[in-house]
C-alpha cells in the first residue's frame, strides 16, 4: 500500500485533542455541585424502560466532539435515568457509599491506568492492594494468617473460592442456604456444579442439621456459610458449619460482602465467630467501606488452592522476577488499580472515622426501628445492624403498593423482600451523609403513604 500523507482531514489529523485541565475541572465541578444537591433529584429514577435509549442517537457521532458535549448531555439526558445511590435517602438493597477521597483516587487509578496482569507491570498496584488487603484483615480483627487479594464484586469472588474448592476436592457441589444471595447459585451455574439449598430456621439462619444431611453425601465441594444475608443480614451458624466442614474436609466459603464492614468495630464482632476457621471470605469495601463501586476483598487461608486453581504463564508473561502476580488467585488477568480508592479511604478516614461511619448507620437503623416497633399500625420483624425488615398491618399486596407509591414520590427508595411467607420493607441505612432527619423523614413517607 502507497504511504499516505496525513492530511487535515486524513487520518491524522482525524485524532482529536483535549485539555486535561479544562475539562477535568469541569468534571470535578460538576461532581462537587452533584454531591452537594444530590437530595434535589427524587431518589430513584422516575423514567419508563427505554425512555433513556431512545432519547440518545442510535450512531456515534462521525467526528469527534468536545468533552463539554458529554457533561451537557450527561446534565440533560443521562441525569433524568439515574437513580441515586449517593442520595441520604437512598436506603434500598445494602448500604453502599462512595466518599470524597475514594471517588478522586478513583479518577488517579484511570489516569495511571495500571492493568497488572503480572508483577513487573505493576508492581505498586500488586503491592499496594496486599497491604491494603493486611490492613483491612486488621481493620475488621480478622487475625492473622489470611491472604487477601480485590476481585470486581462479591459474585467474583465467590466464584473463585469455589473454583478453588472445587479444584482441590474434585468434588462438584455446593451447600447454601436458602437465603444466600443469588450470585452464589448463579456462581454454581456458571461453574456447571450442582447447587445444594438448606432451609433457615425462623431467624433465617441455615440449618446446621440441613448442612450435616447434605455433607453425608460425600459430594460436596464447598459449603457457603452467609454473615448478613441479603434479605435480613442474618447470619449462619458459622462456628457449627466450620466445625462440619472440618470433620468432611470441605472447603467453608463466608460471605460477609455486606455485614463484614461491621467487624471494623469490635463490639459487632461476635457475629465473626466460626470465620477463623473458614478457607475463604468475601467482604465489599464497595458496599459500607467508603469506596465506590467495584471493589470486593477476598480472602483465603488457602492460597496456594486458589494458585493452583487459576495459574496459567503464557510466554510472553514469563519473568523471572521473585514476586507474585494476583492475577494467580483469580478469573481476570487484566486487573484494575482497585486497591488505590481503598487505601484512599482508609488513610483519609482513619480507623476512627471508619468505626464512627458504621456505629452512626447502626444507631439510625436501631432508631428507625425503635418508631416501627412503637407504632400498632406496623410490625418490626427483624433488626440487623444497619438493616430494617418491617411491615405494615394487612396484605402483602398492601405492602407492596406502599413501596410502589413511596419510590414512585421519589423522596425516599427502599426495597422489599420475602421472610417466611410473607412480604417485609426493607430499610438499609449506610450512606455516608444519612442524618437522623433522613431516616425520620423515612418515617414521615412512609406514613403518609400507608393511610
Ligand atoms: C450477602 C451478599 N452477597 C453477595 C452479594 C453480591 O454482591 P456483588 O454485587 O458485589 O456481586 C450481595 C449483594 O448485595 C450480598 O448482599
Amino acid at each position: 500500500m502507497p504511504h499516505q500523507e496525513p492530511t487535515e482531514d486524513g487520518p491524522a489529523g482525524a485524532i482529536p485533542t483535549f485539555d486535561l485541565r479544562r475539562d477535568g475541572y469541569a468534571a470535578i465541578d460538576w461532581a462537587a455541585n452533584y454531591l452537594e444537591n444530590v437530595r434535589k433529584y427524587p431518589v430513584m429514577a422516575q423514567v419508563s424502560p427505554g425512555e433513556i435509549a431512545a432519547s440518545l442517537p442510535e450512531r456515534m457521532p462521525e467526528k469527534g466532539e468536545p468533552f463539554s458535549s458529554v457533561l451537557t448531555d450527561l446534565d440533560q439526558v443521562i441525569m433524568p435515568g439515574i437513580t441515586h445511590w449517593q442520595h441520604p435517602r437512598f436506603f434500598s438493597y445494602f448500604a453502599t457509599t462512595s466518599s470524597e477521597p475514594a471517588i478522586l483516587a478513583e479518577l488517579l487509578a484511570a489516569t495511571l491506568n495500571q492493568v497488572a496482569l503480572i508483577w513487573r507491570a505493576s508492581p505498586a498496584s500488586t503491592e499496594l492492594e496486599q497491604v491494603t488487603m493486611a490492613w483491612l484483615a486488621d481493620l475488621l480483627g480478622l487475625g492473622d494468617g489470611w491472604h487477601g487479594h480485590i476481585e470486581d464484586t462479591a459474585s467474583t469472588s465467590t466464584l473463585a473460592a469455589l473454583v478453588a474448592a472445587r479444584h482441590r476436592s474434585g468434588r462438584n457441589a455446593v451447600v447454601f442456604s436458602e437465603h444466600a444471595h443469588s450470585s452464589v447459585e448463579k456462581d454454581v451455574r456458571i461453574l456447571g456444579m450442582h447447587a445444594r439449598k438448606v432451609a433457615t430456621d425462623d431467624e433465617f439462619r441455615m440449618l446446621v442439621s440441613g448442612v450435616a444431611e447434605q455433607l453425608a453425601h460425600g459430594d460436596v465441594a464447598a459449603v457457603v456459610s452467609t454473615a448478613g444475608t441479603t434479605s435480613a443480614a442474618s447470619f449462619d451458624p458459622t462456628p457449627e458449619i466450620a466445625e462440619l466442614c472440618a470433620r468432611h474436609q470441605v472447603w467453608l466459603h463466608v460471605d460477609a460482602a455486606y455485614a463484614g464492614s461491621a467487624w471494623a468495630c469490635p463490639e459487632f464482632r461476635a457475629s465473626q465467630a466460626g470465620v477463623a476457621q473458614a478457607d475463604s471470605l468475601v467482604v465489599n469495601p464497595h458496599k459500607w467501606l467508603l469506596v465506590p463501586s467495584d471493589c470486593s476483598a477476598l480472602f483465603t487461608r488457602r492460597p496456594e488452592a486458589l494458585r493452583e486453581a487459576f495459574t496459567i504463564v503464557p510466554e510472553y508473561l514469563r519473568t523471572n522476577d521473585e514476586a507474585p502476580s494476583l492475577s494467580d488467585y483469580g478469573p481476570a488477568l487484566g486487573r484494575r488499580f482497585r486497591s488505590l480508592k481503598l487505601w484512599a479511604a482508609m488513610r483519609c478516614f482513619g480507623r476512627a472515622g471508619i468505626q464512627e461511619f458504621i456505629r452512626r448507620a447502626v444507631r439510625l437503623a436501631a432508631l428507625f426501628a425503635g418508631w416501627v416497633e412503637e407504632d400498632p399500625d406496623w410490625e418490626l420483624v427483624h433488626v440487623s445492624l444497619s438493616l430494617v425488615c418491617f411491615r405494615r398491618n394487612g396484605s402483602d399486596e398492601e405492602n407492596l403498593a406502599i413501596v410502589e407509591r413511596v419510590n414512585r414520590g421519589g423522596e425516599i427508595f427502599m426495597t422489599h423482600t420475602r421472610l417466611g411467607d410473607r412480604i417485609v420493607l426493607r430499610l438499609a441505612v449506610g450512606y455516608l451523609h444519612t442524618t437522623e432527619q433522613d431516616v425520620a423523614h423515612a418515617w414521615a413517607v412512609l406514613n403518609q403513604q400507608s393511610g
